[in-house]
């Protein structure tokens, strides 16, 4: 990683006057040593938008936005990390040094790869156009006008043909002077098991794959010929250019409409954008027969906050949208399900009924989440408690990724009228409990919360406000941090969300700061960045003594994982698994480790337990 590099982001993070940059967006309040303010990222009547100068970040009660002044200028300049930086820069008078990697031939080969995967595909973009062009695969230029396809839209969508030869692409581009191998590595030919190499994509219409900038990443390809040897359509397969739960097809033609009209419209696959573009719905864009993942998600993002799901209307389509709709929900979006008719798709919808009765369906899109509640519904009766309760399970894991707050509760407040009666209170339980399958097994006896806690944890809800706790000292106090590094096992932590954060702490050595920039400048982010100026924006102290606060919490996140090797143990003896002498063997030894660590908790507590100014669970 290039150290030059990270010097510029702490520079800007500690020079940025981050009150002054946020000031120019939001009205800000001053409230002790935060500033308060209405959020930018989304609709809110009262403040719960806060900027603290002093940790140099800014964070939203109410949707979960935050971060450092550098991602708010990535979200309300909607540039990328690298942009960003560079704008400051330029702004704060910093000098950006050149790009210089700590070892310059391994980042310079890298980069070689990328670029000679770029030209290839692009070489093969104008194969494949060529081919059409020609008339060289007929089978292609006869499907196009069956399809419905225009010239227009073979000319916007940049489509192509391949041959059926196994290898005529190969043999073009080795013309050119690429290696065999490096078309294996474009993803553009595949390498049978005696060594042959043979083109991927035969016989087929090719739709090149451009990521939102522009550039070719890869190739999808529809079978002219129906055979159930192989699938119909094929896409590339992850590239250094091409990665599949990073890019959504067509952002790169929708991206401008999106912003524009405030919306993006999801489809499933590559006819029906194309249907969807050539009848004027130009926002939509397709995840291409993946579920929806997050990265997609928070892609979409950067240009919209709100997406129509436009899916097949048929029962795969329907469980790719109640899977899909999770990501769009954690990454804060407000989310509306088109529903078509069972037996269509957007592609032979359009093309039977038009544009005008799509802009219908649009106009009376429902909620994902009354969505969702009526699709897991279906089929229960409501007036049964056991369908209540299992209704109520089923819609916890969707409620537990809402991101935003008051739109979490808001759907509480829905799935709670819908099955009539069952109190707040329970509905929070199973909700616990759902978040905590989600993250790991864990015991069933839960030490009460205080009611300070219980105030935090929906800040938190679904995250164990332990692991919150070991987070915040690893990000707040350099001695901590080097403590729970020397001391902490990974089998200790429990919460899946905060864990590739405070594994890659303690895995790593250096300042929390300088590891958060590292990451930063890779773009791989080992957790959801916005946890981490939550975690930080969280008004719990560690106290002035930052070793001992370790100490303790560390303490206690060893005895939540006894608690757990205990209950296991308990499971295995009632089930029998385990003899009976064993059994007393163990929980004898068992037994003496507690005693001493009730000694250990002595000395570090006090003998006052309730004093200790640490979050329990
Ligand atoms: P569909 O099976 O719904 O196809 O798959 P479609 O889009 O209606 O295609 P046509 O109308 O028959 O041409 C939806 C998407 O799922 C992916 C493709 O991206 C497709 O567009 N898919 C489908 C595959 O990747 N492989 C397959 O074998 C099938
Ligand atoms: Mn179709």
């Amino acid at each position: 990683m290039n150290r030059e590099f990270g010097d510029v982001v702490r520079r800007i993070k500690e020079s940025a006057d981050i009150v002054g940059i946020v000031g120019n967006v939001v009205q800000l309040k001053k409230a002790g040593n935060s500033y308060k303010g209405r959020c930018p990222f989304h609709n809110e009547k009262t403040p719960s938008f806060n900027v603290i100068p002093a940790k140099g970040i800014f964070h939203c009660f109410g949707c979960g936005a935050g971060g450092s002044v550098i991602d708010f200028v990535m979200r309300t300049e909607k540039l990328d990390f690298r942009e960003a930086i560079e704008m400051l820069a330029k702004e704060l008078g910093i000098e950006l040094p050149q790009f210089r990697p700590v070892d310059p031939q391994q980042v310079d080969a890298d980069q070689r790869l990328i670029d000679a995967v770029q030209r290839a595909n692009n070489d093969a973009l104008a194969w494949f156009r060529q081919n059409l062009r020609k008339g060289r695969n007929p089978l292609a230029n006869n499907y196009l006008p069956e399809r419905g396809i225009s010239a227009e839209m073979e000319e916007k969508f940049q489509l192509g043909a391949s041959l059926d030869e196994w290898t005529a692409l190969k043999d073009h581009l080795l013309n050119l002077g690429y290696s065999e191998q490096l078309l294996v590595e474009a993803g553009l030919c595949a390498r049978s098991e005696n060594g042959r190499v043979y083109d991927r994509f035969r016989n087929r219409l090719i739709f090149p794959i451009f990521n939102a900038n522009g550039k070719v990443a890869g190739f999808g390809g529809r079978q002219l010929v129906k055979d159930d040897k192989s699938a119909k359509y094929i896409n590339s397969e992850e590239t250094v250019l091409y990665k599949k739960s990073q890019i959504l097809y067509a952002l790169n033609w929708a991206r401008e409409d999106i912003e524009k009209s405030g919306h993006a419209i999801l489809c499933e696959g590559y006819m029906d954008v194309l249907m969807a573009h050539a009848h004027g719905f130009t926002q939509a864009v397709a995840s291409l027969g993946t579920a929806l993942t997050l990265p997609q998600a928070k892609l979409l993002k950067r240009f919209a906050n709100k997406t129509f799901f436009l899916y097949d209307g048929d029962t795969a389509g329907q469980k790719a949208m109640l899977r899909g709709g999770e990501s769009l929900l954690e990454a804060g979006f407000d989310t509306r399900v088109i529903a078509l008719p069972p037996t269509d798709d957007p592609d032979t919808f359009l093309q039977r009924e038009g544009a005008p009765a799509l802009q219908q369906l649009l106009q009376n899109a429902e909620e994902f989440f009354d969505y969702a509640l009526g699709a897991h519904a279906k089929g229960l009766d409501l007036s049964k408690l056991a369908p209540q309760a299992e209704l109520a399970d089923r819609m916890a894991p969707i409620i537990n990724r809402i991101s935003n707050e008051v739109m979490r509760e808001g759907a509480i407040a829905r799935l709670l009228r819908r099955i009539g009666g069952l109190p707040r209170s329970a509905l929070g339980r199973i909700l616990q409990q759902a978040a905590n399958t989600a993250n790991r097994t864990e015991p069933e006896s839960r030490p009460a919360e205080s009611a300070a806690d219980r105030a935090v944890s929906s800040l938190f809800e679904g995250i164990s406000l332990l692991d919150v706790y070991v987070l915040k000292m690893m990000l707040e106090s350099h001695a901590a941090l080097e403590y729970i590094r020397s001391q902490l096992r990974h089998e200790w932590i429990i919460d899946k969300k905060l864990e590739g954060w405070i594994f890659y702490f303690s895995d790593h050595d250096g300042y929390a700061q300088t590891l958060i920039d590292e990451a930063e400048l890779e773009n791989e982010f080992p957790g959801d960045r916005a946890l981490l100026s939550r975690v930080m924006a969280w008004d719990h102290p560690i106290g002035d003594n930052p070793v001992r606060a370790a100490e303790q919490i560390l303490w206690r996140l060893r005895e939540r994982y006894q608690l757990v090797l205990t209950n296991d143990l308990l499971e295995l003896i009632s089930q029998k698994q385990i003899g009976s002498e064993d059994a007393q063997r163990l929980l004898t030894a068992y037994h003496l480790e507690h005693r001493s660590r009730i000694a250990q908790s002595r000395r570090l507590f006090g003998l006052d337990n309730q004093q200790a100014s640490q979050p329990s669970e």
